[in-house]
C-alpha cells in the first residue's frame, strides 16, 4: 500500500456526437444501446488534477473553483473508487477540475470532465492504462466521455447487458478532415433534464424508442463511411436524421422532454437557408437548445455570420477537430 502523495493532471476535449447515443442496454454498467460517432473539439477543454494524499481524511472535489454538490461529488467518487480497487490504493483524493470553455453558458460537458478525470486518476494512482482501458473506465461514468479519450473522429459501439469492457475507438485522427463546427448558443441556463435521466425516461415511456433502436445503427454506418470518404453531404444529412430522431424520442417521452427553444428552430431555418443558397452546412442538437453546425473550413465564416444574425442566438464560435486526452505527471 502506498502512503506518499502522488498526483497527476489531465486535459481532455469535449466532443459532439454526429451519430447520437440515446438509451442504455445496461443502466447499471452504463452500456449504450446504440452505436454513436463523434468529433472531438479543440477549445472546449476540461483540465483535472488528482492528488492522492495520506493527510486527507476523505475525498475533496472542487469544480470550477467551488465545492462540488453532493450529486456531482458522488459521480466523481465512484470513479475514484473504481481506480482505488484496480490499484489497491487506499488513500483519499483531492480533485480539482476546470472547464476552459469559451463561455460557461450551458455547454459544460460530462464528456470532457469524465475523460480528464479517468486519465488523471489512473496516472495519479500509478496505473498505466492504455487508451482503450481508459475509455472503458470513462464510459462507466458517462458514455460520451469514452469518446473524449480520443482525438478526431471516434466511434463507441453499442453494447449489451453485462458488458464491462466496452470502449470507444478512433475512426480517423483530427488531421483527416479539416471540418469546422460552428456553435450557436441560443439560451442561457442549465439544461432542464440531464441526459442520463432523459434517456432512461425515453426507454421506459416513448412509443418511438424501439424504432430509434432499430434505425440508429443505420445512421452510424452511413456517417462512418462518409467520414472515411470525406463526403460532407452524406454525413450531414445522416447527422440531421440522427439528431431529429433522438429528439423525437425525447419529445414523445412521458412527461415529454422538449430541449428546444424558439431560437433552436430559428437556427435550423438559417442552416436550411444556407443550404438553399449553396452553402453545405448541417445542424445537430444535444440535450439542450444550442445548435451546432458542421461545415467545411472555407464556409465557416459565412455560417457563423448567418447564425449571428439569427434571432435568439446569443453567441457563436467556431471549433475544429481536437486532440487525444493528455496526461501530465
Ligand atoms: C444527447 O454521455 O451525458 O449528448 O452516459 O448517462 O452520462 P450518460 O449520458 P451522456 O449522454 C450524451 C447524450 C447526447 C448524445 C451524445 O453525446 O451521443
Amino acid at each position: 500500500m502506498n502512503d506518499r502523495v502522488t498526483e497527476a493532471s489531465a486535459r481532455a476535449c469535449a466532443n459532439i456526437a454526429l451519430a447520437k447515443y440515446w438509451g442504455k442496454a445496461d443502466a447499471k454498467r452504463n452500456v449504450p444501446a446504440v452505436p454513436s460517432i463523434s468529433l472531438t473539439l479543440d477549445q472546449l477543454v476540461t483540465e483535472t488534477r488528482v492528488r492522492f494524499d495520506p493527510a486527507l481524511p476523505s475525498d475533496v472535489v472542487r469544480l470550477d473553483g467551488r465545492r462540488a454538490t453532493a450529486a456531482e461529488a458522488e459521480r466523481v467518487v465512484t470513479m475514484l473508487d473504481r481506480v482505488r480497487r484496480e490499484s489497491q490504493l487506499r488513500l483519499s483524493a483531492h480533485v480539482t477540475s476546470h472547464n476552459h470553455f469559451p463561455t460557461a453558458a450551458g455547454l459544460a460537458s460530462s464528456a470532457s470532465g469524465f475523460a480528464a478525470l479517468a486519465a488523471a486518476t489512473c496516472a495519479a494512482a500509478g496505473l498505466r492504462f492504455n487508451a482503450r482501458r481508459l475509455s472503458a473506465l470513462a464510459r462507466a461514468s458517462s458514455a460520451s466521455a469514452a469518446r473524449s479519450i480520443y482525438g478526431g473522429f471516434v466511434e463507441l459501439p453499442a453494447g449489451s447487458r453485462g458488458d464491462v469492457d466496452l470502449a470507444a475507438r478512433q475512426i480517423a485522427p483530427p488531421e483527416h478532415w479539416n471540418l469546422r463546427l460552428v456553435v450557436a448558443l441560443t439560451e442561457l441556463g442549465e439544461k432542464k433534464v440531464g441526459s442520463t435521466e432523459g434517456m432512461e425516461r425515453s426507454r421506459k415511456t416513448s412509443p418511438y424508442y424501439q424504432a430509434w433502436l432499430d434505425q440508429a445503427p443505420k445512421w452510424s454506418r452511413k456517417i462512418k463511411r462518409a467520414i472515411k470518404e470525406r463526403d460532407l453531404d452524406t454525413l450531414g444529412s445522416a447527422m440531421e436524421q440522427s439528431t431529429l430522431a433522438f429528439h423525437c424520442c425525447a419529445i414523445t417521452s412521458d412527461p415529454p422532454i422538449l430541449y428546444w427553444a424558439p431560437a433552436t428552430l430559428a437556427a435550423l431555418a438559417t442552416v436550411r437557408g444556407l443550404r438553399e443558397r449553396g452553402v453545405p452546412a448541417w445542424a445537430t442538437m444535444d440535450a439542450g437548445p444550442h445548435v451546432k453546425v458542421l461545415c467545411e473550413v472555407g464556409a465557416a465564416t459565412r455560417v457563423r455570420q448567418a447564425l449571428d444574425r439569427t434571432p435568439g442566438v446569443t453567441r457563436t464560435w467556431v471549433a475544429k477537430p481536437g486532440p487525444d486526452v493528455e496526461v501530465h505527471r
